[in-house]
């Protein structure tokens, strides 16, 4: 896809930034309707392992049924609306409200509801069952009971990423967490544009081939591939940012996966889970090396994107400009005035 930058072309306005009401929009008309990976089927292995998982503020237990089927629903309670589960992850046989006792299946189906005559509740008897498909063993949830196949919403991406053939197959071994003080828009940004890296991020810069850094852009996600300076030039990193709040990276060496999940809190604050994918669960010196590496150059992102928070709240700044070489950030904010329907 050609997406040039104009010359001076200005970005989002920044109250988009800060302002409750534009986040409480973004909420509905972003992650109630889009595909938002929520885990990875090695969390739920066996029959009756379950974990909890909040996309912006909406609840929800993914389950193995008895059937060996993985299942999603909301984790509220429909007697009158407790939160059913509240530990993070576990193996039941069986959910019970710690309100009036209601208990549910593994699929979230009433079981038995101890203070009514009948269990005859009808429609509403069961936790609300939501949209969950599996690509690659990532677990993928969508609010949207209209949505489209996820395959459909993202043929591109899976056309690029079912070339590595070794993804399916690996393990999850280790999640960091970390709650940052920006906009979720704000955590995107900054991974979608390397004009900061020569200065920033010093290792990745020595690393990574910064004079052959290229982005290429997709209708649902943008990647950005560069070689490494020494060894096999034909092995290149692949950073994928997936519409809306996901990025996987992929670097060279033997098979491996990180992917991030940048959930919205607040208009200033945001939740980052960074996974780490290897095909085992035994983590190499090698293996460990990487983790260090990835994670060094996002703590040097989160200083610069708390910083850039507080310049979006003063009354200096309105809007920013691209560089010719931010067309994957002009892209991102494309996709948020079609989705958001603004100009
Ligand atoms: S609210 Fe759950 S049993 Fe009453
Ligand atoms: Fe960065």
């Amino acid at each position: 896809m050609k997406e040039k930058v104009k010359e001076l072309e200005y970005t989002l306005p920044y109250n988009r930034y800060v302002d409750l009401e534009v986040f409480e929009e973004e909420k509905k008309k972003i992650f109630f309707k889009s595909w938002i990976l929520a885990g990875h089927v090695s969390q739920v292995e066996k029959k009756g392992d379950f974990f909890t998982f909040d996309i912006a503020g909406e609840p929800l237990i993914i389950s193995r049924g008895n059937d060996d089927q993985l299942n999603a629903f909301y984790n509220i309670c429909p007697h009158r609306g407790a939160k059913v589960e509240r530990s993070e992850e576990g193996n039941k046989k069986i959910f019970m409200c710690s309100y009036h006792g209601w208990t549910f299946h593994l699929d979230g189906k009433l079981n038995k509801a101890p203070n009514f005559r009948t269990n005859d509740l009808g429609d509403h008897s069961c936790m609300t069952p939501v949209k969950l498909e599996v690509y690659q063993s990532l677990i993928f949830i969508n609010l949207d009971s209209e949505a489209l196949p996820l395959k459909d919403s993202y043929k591109e991406l899976v056309g690029s990423l079912d070339k590595y053939t070794f993804l399916e197959s690996l393990k999850k071994v280790r999640v960091n967490q970390r709650v940052i003080n920006a906009n979720w828009k704000a955590v995107v940004d900054n991974y979608l544009e390397c004009d900061h890296c020569q200065i920033a991020h010093p290792a990745f810069s020595k690393t990574f081939d910064m004079k052959n850094y290229n982005i290429d852009l997709h209708r649902n996600y943008s990647c950005q591939y560069s070689s490494l300076t020494s060894g096999n030039s034909e092995e290149q990193a692949q950073f994928y940012w997936v519409w809306p709040n996901m990025m996987i990276s992929i670097y060279p060496g033997s098979g491996n996966m990180t992917t991030s999940q940048i959930l919205p809190i607040a208009p200033n604050k945001s939740l980052a889970i960074y996974s780490y994918y290897f095909p085992s669960e035994h983590i190499s010196e090698e293996q460990e090396e990487l983790i260090k590496f990835v994670d060094q150059v996002r703590e040097e992102d989160f200083e610069l994107v708390e910083m850039l928070q507080e310049g979006f709240h003063t009354q200096a700044f309105k809007q920013g400009v691209y560089s010719p070489s931010e067309h994957a950030l002009h892209h991102f904010h494309q996709r948020i005035k079609e989705a958001m329907d603004v100009r």
